[in-house]
This record gives structure tokens, sequence and C-alpha cells, in this order.
């Protein structure tokens, strides 16, 4: 009876090592930290039943084979909470502010970007209409690259995942691929959703720039991400990727990306517009034609740079002493304001400058014929 029982132990305790194992070598920690917890107990009812000289040896491999197990079970399953936390940030419950009449000129941009995020939702689509389910924003900074983005996420009622790539790798180092790939699932379990990785350059170096080992996979789960929305048909999940070094991007990611919207500066017309929004509200002395003159070669953000200068040199003229107000006084205290003049301009256009020289721009466009 003993030998019988012995017998049917050391079977189940063979089954439970072949199994972990298995796990282990496909990289299913968890599942693998079970069986060889179970494994241990079972040596733990083989030393019960064994004879005294090998009691020993059994009660020895079942606290081993439980330690390990306990171990790979909880450090994978404090890696995915820590993981699934990470994913959760990333999702953006509260859609920005920013919608698209904050974004001025971009015509071409916006509408593309509108167009891909709302054909999907179409149902009655001829097979021939594809969707485009990935897009690269690329184009000097501050000309509304992330702008757009977060636009985008205010169109339709899609989950939106934001993703800073700089941080990811940075705050990450060594778990980024694992994150990206549950992002990616989890995208994909939560659709219609759109994917935002932001300064996309810093994840994704060019191969010919030496890249680590780390940036290496993360580079390869990225594509592989990119290759399964893709593949699957009626996914309606939208990979949208933004930087301002285009010429830094694998060839093997700038390949996948389906849709390159080059973002530029702002010509005349949309300078105007960007002025007239980041002005709104404030009473203006001045001629908006003059502005857009001077500011040819500002970016978006230099000219919301501009603007932003212009109004707290008002503030600070017509509120003197502001700074030195007690909290008690601020309560009570009502903000003077007058219309800006061409004064407050002048000094403004004197402190910022363009941030984007000629030479840089030519480098765009020199990329852009020959990838884009
Ligand atoms: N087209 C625009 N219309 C209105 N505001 C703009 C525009 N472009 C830029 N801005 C202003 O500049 C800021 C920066 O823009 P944004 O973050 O979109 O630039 P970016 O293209 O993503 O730059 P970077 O390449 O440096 O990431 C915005 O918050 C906004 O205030
Ligand atoms: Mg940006």
């Amino acid at each position: 009876m003993g030998e019988i029982r012995h017998y049917i132990l050391r079977q189940q305790l063979q089954k439970e090592l072949e199994s972990a194992h298995a796990a282990e070598s496909k990289g299913n920690d968890k599942e693998a930290g079970e069986h060889y917890v179970k494994a241990g107990a079972i040596a733990r009812k083989l030393a019960y039943i064994a004879p005294r000289e090998h009691a020993e040896e059994f009660f020895h491999s079942a606290s081993q084979l439980e330690n390990k197990g306990n171990v790979i079970r909880t450090t994978e399953g404090r890696d995915r909470a820590e993981n699934t936390d990470l994913i959760d940030s990333m999702l953006v419950t509260q859609k920005p502010a920013t919608s698209w009449d904050d974004i001025g000129g971009l015509e071409e941009a916006k509408h593309t970007l509108k167009e891909a995020i709302i054909l999907p939702f179409i149902k009655a689509r001829p097979d021939f209409v594809k969707i485009t389910k990935s897009i690269l924003l690329y184009g000097p900074p501050g000309t509304g690259k992330t702008l757009l983005a977060k636009a985008s996420s205010n169109t339709l009622n899609a989950t939106f995942f934001e993703a800073k790539a700089s941080g990811l790798l940075s705050k990450y180092f060594g778990e980024s691929s694992k994150i990206i790939s549950s992002l990616f699932s989890k995208a994909s379990e939560k659709q219609p959703s759109v994917i935002f990785m932001d300064e996309i350059d810093s994840l994704a170096p060019s191969r010919s720039s030496g890249i680590d080992e780390s940036s290496r996979r993360v580079l390869g789960e990225i594509l592989e991400g990119m290759d399964g929305f893709s593949a699957r048909k009626d996914d309606k999940v939208i990979f949208i990727g933004a930087t301002n070094k285009p010429w830094d991007l694998d060839d093997a990611l700038l390949s996948r990306f389906q849709r390159k919207i080059y973002v530029p500066l702002p010509g005349p017309e949309a300078r105007r517009s960007i002025f007239e929004i980041h002005l709104r509200g404030a009473g203006l002395n001045v001629n908006i034609s003059d502005l857009v003159k001077r500011s040819e070669g500002y970016s978006g953000r230099d000219i919301a740079a501009l603007c932003q200068h212009a109004i707290s040199g008002m503030v600070k003229e017509e509120n003197p002493g502001l700074e030195d107000l007690t909290s008690k006084q601020l309560e009570s205290f009502s903000l003077k304001t007058r219309p800006l003049l061409p004064s407050d301009f002048d000094s403004a256009f004197e402190k910022i400058k363009p941030s984007c020289d000629a030479k840089s721009l030519e480098k765009y466009s020199e990329w852009e014929n020959e990838f884009a």
C-alpha cells in the first residue's frame, strides 16, 4: 500500500515539475510558480511516507520547491500589478480640454486625423475603403503635433492611451518592452481606442545609431503590436506617433506608418489664427496683420509665448506691487487690465525669437522628399 502511494506521488511530482519547466521556458512565470508550489507539497507528502533515511532529502526538496514557486509567482504577480497600474495611468479618462478649434491652421492634418478616427465607426463601408490605422505626425518643435493628437481623443468616444516614450524608457528601464505589449493588448481589449505615443524617436532610435538591447526589445514589441492590429481587419485601434526627429526613426517602424503627416511651421494665415486663439478674450489695440508679418518663422509654441509675454507685461504694468500683496489682500483684489498695445508686443518680440532655424527646416523638407 505504502509502495503504491509512493509510486503515485512520484508520478505526480514528475508531472508537476515537467509542467513547471514547460511554463517557465515559455515565460509564464506565474503558472510555473504554481506548479513548483504544488510539486513542493507533493514532495512534503513523500517525505512523510518515505523511509527515514530519505525523509530528510524530501523535506529539503519540498521547501526548496515551495520557495522557488513562491518567488517566481509573486515577482510575476507584482510585475503584472505594476504594469496594470502603469497602463491604467496611460489611460486618459479625463479627456484633454483641447479641441480642434484650439489649433490654428493645419487644416490638412486635422482633416486626415478626423477621417482616420471616424471611418472605422461606419459600418456600411465597402472593403476597398481602407481604414488608416497608423499615423505619424512629424515636424519642427512646437507646431501642434501633441495638440493634434489630444484633439483627436476628443472627437469620438474612443479610449485614449497616451504614452510619452522618453518617460517610458527612463523610468521603466528594462520593463519597457513588457509594458508596451500590455499597452497594445489593453488597447485592443478596450477598442475603439487610440494609442498616442509622443516623442517616439526616443523610444525607437534607428538601428544605425547604435541601439541597446532594451530599446531593441521595445522596438520589437511596437512593431509586433502595429502588425497585430493592422492584420485584424475589424480592429478599431489607431496608433498615432509624434516626433520632431523623424530621421532618427527606425526604418522598419517608419515603413509601418500608413500615413505620415508633416506638421509645418505656420504660414501667415495659420499664424493669424494662432494669435487669435492665444489672445482670446484679451482686448487688442494692435493690428493683427502686423503681428502676423513680424512673426514669420515663429512656431505655434513661439507665438503662444509671445502672447503670454505681452499679456503678463500688461498685467504687471497695470497692477504695480502685485507680487507684494498678502494672501489676505489677494482675496479682495481685482486684477486691472487694458487692451494690449503695440509696445507690449515690441518687448515680447525682443525677448522671444523663433526657435527653429532655416537649416533645420531644410532638413525636414529633405527628409519629406525622401521618405514621406
Ligand atoms: N497650431 C497651433 N495652434 C495653436 N496653438 C499652438 C499650435 N501649435 C502650437 N501651439 C502652442 O504651442 C504649444 C505646444 O504645441 P505642441 O505641444 O502641440 O507642439 P509639438 O508639435 O508637439 O512640439 P514638440 O515637437 O516639441 O513636441 C501648445 O500647447 C500651444 O499652446
Ligand atoms: Mg509634442
